[in-house]
């Protein structure tokens, strides 16, 4: 779906984008241009500057640099449709419709919003009157649901019989009516069933905040009936999408690092009522990969904390084996297990608050430690059980996604697994140290946060180059044309490389390196486990760095021509850096 350009420009033409910006950002004059603190970034001095005349922002920290749909997309989170609608909305303009079936889809999103809203809040009001709902009035007592809590969730109670499809048909088509999973149809009777009777409901909404689907939990003890049921899918509700309050808790990302994700309604209320309100909860399946990126959009930890029984503890692992795919440099998946028997929700409002996040201080543990628990529990020391066992954990680190934290997951695995066969890594040990201590390879994720990936590279490099010294004195011509980025690094690699050409037979002595810097290469090398004498992936391995080293220097231009740009506004500097960000697209896909 592509906007057209008139469009698009009368919203431009309409706001300006100081207008837009101060929204959100405290903006003052200087100048022709507006000056503020970067929404991009935490900072002291302002360094986030606005111009109207040319219509762009630009932030010289972070080198964010756009226009007001820019803007809007990455200061919330909006795709660029979202961000137009937003902003023409804001211009006062009436939103562009498409085709007939997007604007047909658009006029059902908003019949199907307006049906959840109708029918919530009727059940909501209902529950607060306490006409005819003793029960459900009991069942809240008894599980300490007061007015306060019942009114922040919009939760409510579907009576026995109700009729609220007659209510709904005055102003809905009767199509809607069906597919919107409130309702079935009984064919032997000729009537619609509400799908929630005798419920407890709790609202489910988009992560904008609209209604799109129900919890309904029986207020039966004893039942036949499931203790939950919840909405179908239906066309604007995908559970593997959604996640139960990241409306609510979204809000919380400039308060607090980590989200929990629990299983159920009742954790997030029970946690809520406790003061806990970062936290989610994933409906009832399996945790999927793209919930986990959407509240890695938001938060930098994401802890996992399921029931302490053992479905809980078979859809942790799930989860981690799901979730792992996911995990980036900046980001932390943990999980914290609750003493035996305890859900988030019964934790909580036995022990409080303080007791809760004292015990997740104390006990959660990182998603890589527990799957290397987990599957070792399962493993004797055989040499087939212990096979298994590095095969399963390879299989789950070859699927995630980000190299680097692949190569220190493999990295933290196999350490693991050499501690459990102390003869089996005694032969595997390199010529200058042996494999970095496995305990800080934790230690050294967090350290590698502050180093570029650049230097990782570099480091790798060197690592192969000094482990396989006659390999490339024979070889030369692989590494003899490729310049290193970081000062220190390239002395060394230069000194490398010159002894590689005078020596006869090169040895680590003869190379007279600090030993500090020594120390650092073996540190931060991500690839201690590629084995000497293989010598084709030694050669894949050097191909892959200069790629990375070819897409640095790219990027590096490219940051430097922005912030040009962003003073000279220049034709000439905006194709520079369009060609350049062209070739880094072709040498991503190469
Ligand atoms: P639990 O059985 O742990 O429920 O299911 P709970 O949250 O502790 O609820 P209370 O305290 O007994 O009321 C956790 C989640 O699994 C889904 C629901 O989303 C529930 O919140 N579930 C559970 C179902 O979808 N169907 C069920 O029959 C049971
Ligand atoms: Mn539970």
């Amino acid at each position: 779906m592509k906007y057209p350009k008139e469009y698009l420009d009368e919203i431009k033409t309409r706001l300006k984008v100081s207008t837009v910006v101060s929204k959100y950002v405290n903006l003052k004059k200087r100048g022709k241009e507006f000056v503020g603190l970067s929404p991009f970034k935490n900072e002291k001095t302002p360094s986030f500057t606005v111009n109207d005349e040319k219509g762009f922002y630009h932030c010289f920290s972070t080198s964010e640099h756009g226009n007001i749909f820019d803007f809007i997309m990455k200061t919330q989170n909006l795709k660029f449709g979202e961000a137009v609608k937003t902003l023409a909305n804001l211009a006062g303009i009436r939103p562009y419709t498409f085709s007939k079936q997007d604007e047909e889809r658009e006029n059902n999103w908003q019949k199907y919003t307006l049906i959840y809203s109708t029918y919530i809040n009727y059940y909501h009001e209902e529950l607060l009157k306490n006409s005819d709902s003793k029960l459900a009035k009991d069942y809240l007592k008894e599980r300490n649901l007061t007015a306060e809590i019942v009114k922040k969730f919009n939760i409510g109670y579907v009576k026995k019989n109700p009729n609220f499809y007659e209510t709904l048909i005055k102003k809905f088509d009767d199509k809607i009516l069906k597919e919107c999973g409130l309702f079935y149809y009984d064919e032997k009777k000729n009537i619609y069933v509400e799908r929630f009777r005798d419920r407890i409901i709790f609202p489910i909404n988009s992560i904008t905040g609209q209604p799109i689907a129900i919890g309904g939990r029986t207020i039966q003890k004893n039942s036949y009936l499931a203790k939950y049921i919840n909405s179908p899918e239906t066309q604007f509700f995908k559970k593997g999408n959604n996640l139960y309050n990241l409306d609510q808790a979204r809000k919380f990302s400039n308060l607090s690092n980590e989200i929990f994700l629990v299983e159920g309604y009742m954790d997030v209320i029970g946690l809520n009522k406790s003061g806990i309100e970062n936290c989610v909860a994933n409906l009832g399946t399996a945790l999927t990969d793209r919930q986990i990126s959407i509240l890695n959009q938001f938060f930098d930890e994401i802890v996992i904390c399921f029931d302490s029984d053992e479905s809980g503890y078979k859809a942790a692992v799930r989860a981690a084996e799901n979730s792992i795919k996911e995990l980036q440099t900046e980001k932390q998946i943990s999980f914290l297990f609750l003493p035996d028997g305890e859900d988030p929700d019964s934790y909580v409002s036995k022990n409080g608050k303080n007791s809760f996040l004292n015990y997740f201080k104390e006990n959660k543990i990182t998603i890589h430690d527990f799957l290397f628990n987990h599957f070792k529990k399962q493993t004797t020391n055989s040499p087939s059980s212990l096979a298994t066992l590095e095969k399963k954990l390879r299989g789950i680190t070859n699927t995630i996604k980000d190299e680097f934290i692949k190569k220190y997951i493999l990295d933290f695995f196999l350490g693991k697994i050499y501690e459990l066969t102390p003869n089996l890594s005694k032969g595997k040990k390199f010529a200058i140290k042996h494999v970095a201590s496995l305990s800080s390879t934790k230690k050294i994720i967090n350290e590698t946060k502050s180093i570029t990936k650049v230097e990782l590279q570099e480091y790798s490099l060197l690592y192969l180059i000094i482990n396989n010294l006659i390999f490339f004195k024979e070889n030369i011509n692989l590494i003899d044309n490729i310049k290193l980025f970081t000062k220190e690094n390239k002395i060394i690699f230069d000194a490398i490389l010159s002894k590689l050409k005078t020596e006869q037979r090169p040895s680590i002595k003869d190379l007279e390196i600090d030993t500090q810097l020594i120390d650092k290469i073996i540190k931060f090398a991500s690839i201690k486990h590629i084995f000497k004498n293989d010598q084709n992936r030694i050669i894949e391995l050097v191909e892959e760095f200069v790629h990375g080293f070819k897409i640095h220097s790219l990027e590096a231009r490219i940051e430097e021509l922005e912030s040009k740009f962003s003073k000279d506004m220049s034709e000439t500097t905006f194709n520079e850096i369009k060609n350049l960000k062209e070739q880094k697209k072709k040498e991503n896909i190469n």
